[in-house]
């Protein structure tokens, strides 16, 4: 019989909220009995919501390591670069933790986060939410079964749709390495970096060469006449497709950053929305006013592996749909898939198929009942994550998607170098 794993959340914003949530729906799993957060809105609203007692609310990490060890473990939902400090004394006590991606901001800190959880043997999880999916869990198993052979090439893209683009990496919180220290390769597609590898794990990666730019975004490249609050001075506020007006109020979107400045304002009136998007809210102004410091829009990737496969991953901010997709050809066959429309195909080299010279097979996995688009935060990622992470803590054995600290090393390192890449202009060794 499992116990309930208690936790303690640290830095309860939107994160640490999101896999707290478990403990609602399953309170025989988990129980959420602390709070760290250094804003007092949030620590009241996790308080309430997880029905923690005051005295086990801090307001920062220092406090809450003074008292003697009263959970299982941590989950801990800060911003990169808050991962490593806030983490090191709380391993030092001997919580275990469900630790956010990217773990680390920069090689120096991975490596010393790592040195600190060998020594006191946490079991650490990184949110790498889609390795736990339908999706990309399922692909792991034929991979692993050795139904398409050896794998050859592993091509793998993330298109980031325009308003999550502007959101998240121009108005939001990683537009600037100077207010994140996380460029974009890092903040989104360290989960795609982690799915390759993850996927090639009988042999490893030996070098990366990489080149991206910023495209789109840039005060250079501002169109003639536009203002600089979409809702206060620009004439392109009804067609423009980054107007805050249409993306913010008009089809809301992305409400947990947008609103965050207005959070302790529970009875939020579209007036007042309005007013901030005009006057002093971030995400009203026009995107191209923004500092960009060396953030790109887009990346590519090549990798070269130890044993002679290679691998491609393109990362492209600004598209229409946002999309997930893979293609691994093996030796024997090859997989094909789209994540975000829930569905691959396995192809296998038949010679006695006299017309195609292969057969498919399709997963719909929205047909087979397996709704993976609606099972939730990341395609269903976000709880089984933490599912996972609870049987692990219960001595469990890890699952085939149980990404340790240590099983994220590899990937966090090759982001790590393919931005000294795309710096350097060099192929860089792993
Ligand atoms: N796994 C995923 O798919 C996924 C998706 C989105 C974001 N993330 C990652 O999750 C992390 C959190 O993102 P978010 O959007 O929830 O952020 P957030 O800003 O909503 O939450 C961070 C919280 O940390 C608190 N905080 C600040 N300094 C602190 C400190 N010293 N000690 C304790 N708390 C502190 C803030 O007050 C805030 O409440 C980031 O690293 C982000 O990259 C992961």
């Amino acid at each position: 019989m499992d116990k309930i794993i208690s936790v303690v959340l640290v830095g309860a914003g939107n994160r640490a909220n999101v896999y707290a949530s478990v403990s609602l729906e399953y309170p025989e799993k988990m129980k959420v009995v602390g709070i760290v957060d250094p804003d007092p809105v949030r620590r009241e609203l996790m308080r309430e919501r997880y029905n923690v007692s005051l005295e086990n609310c801090f307001e920062d990490v220092s406090e809450f390591v003074k008292r003697e060890k009263f959970a299982d473990a941590v989950i801990n939902g800060t911003m990169d670069h808050l991962h490593v400090p806030t983490s090191i004394p709380i391993l030092e006590k001997g919580y275990d933790m469900l630790l956010e991606k990217p773990f680390a901001v920069n090689e120096k800190e991975m490596n010393e986060l790592v040195e600190v959880a060998r020594k006191h043997n946490n079991k650490v999880v990184i949110g790498h939410v889609l390795r736990y999916t339908d999706f990309y869990r399922a692909i792991k198993n034929i991979v692993l079964s050795g139904e398409i052979g050896k794998i050859i090439s592993i091509e793998t893209c993330e298109h980031v749709s325009y308003h999550h683009m502007a959101a998240s990496y121009v108005r939001g919180k990683w537009s600037s390495e100077k207010i994140c220290f996380a460029p974009m390769l890092l903040a989104k597609s360290c989960h795609d970096v982690d799915i390759m590898l993850w996927m090639m794990k009988e042999t490893e990666p030996t070098h990366v060469a990489s080149f991206g730019s910023d495209f789109q975004f840039g005060k250079e490249r501002k169109p003639e006449g536009a203002g600089s609050r979409c809702m206060q001075n620009c004439p392109y506020v009804d067609e423009c497709i980054f107007s805050a007006k249409s993306n913010y109020l008009a089809y809301p979107r992305w409400g947990q950053y947008v609103w965050k400045c207005l959070e302790a304002n529970k009875n939020l009136t579209i007036e007042q929305q309005e007013e901030s998007l005009k006057t002093d809210n971030r995400y009203g102004k026009c995107v191209w006013d923004f500092e960009r410091d060396g953030n790109v829009d887009h990346q590519a990737l090549v990798f070269n592996f130890a044993n002679g496969a290679t691998g491609t991953f393109s990362m492209v901010g600004g598209c229409a749909k946002p999309e997930r997709n893979i293609h691994i050809v093996g030796t024997r066959g090859e997989i094909k898939g789209t994540f975000d429309d829930s569905r691959f195909v396995v192809r296998k080299m038949t010679p006695a198929d006299s017309v195609l010279g292969y057969e498919e097979r399709v997963y719909d996995l929205n047909v087979h009942g397996d709704m993976i688009g609606a099972a939730g935060g990341h395609g269903g990622g976000d709880e089984k994550l933490v599912y996972d992470f609870l049987d692990y803590l219960n001595g469990n054995e890890p699952s085939v998607s149980c990404a340790t600290l240590e099983d994220s090393v590899i990937s966090h390192r090759a982001v790590f170098k393919a931005m000294q890449s795309k710096h350097s202009g060099e192929i860089v060794k792993i």
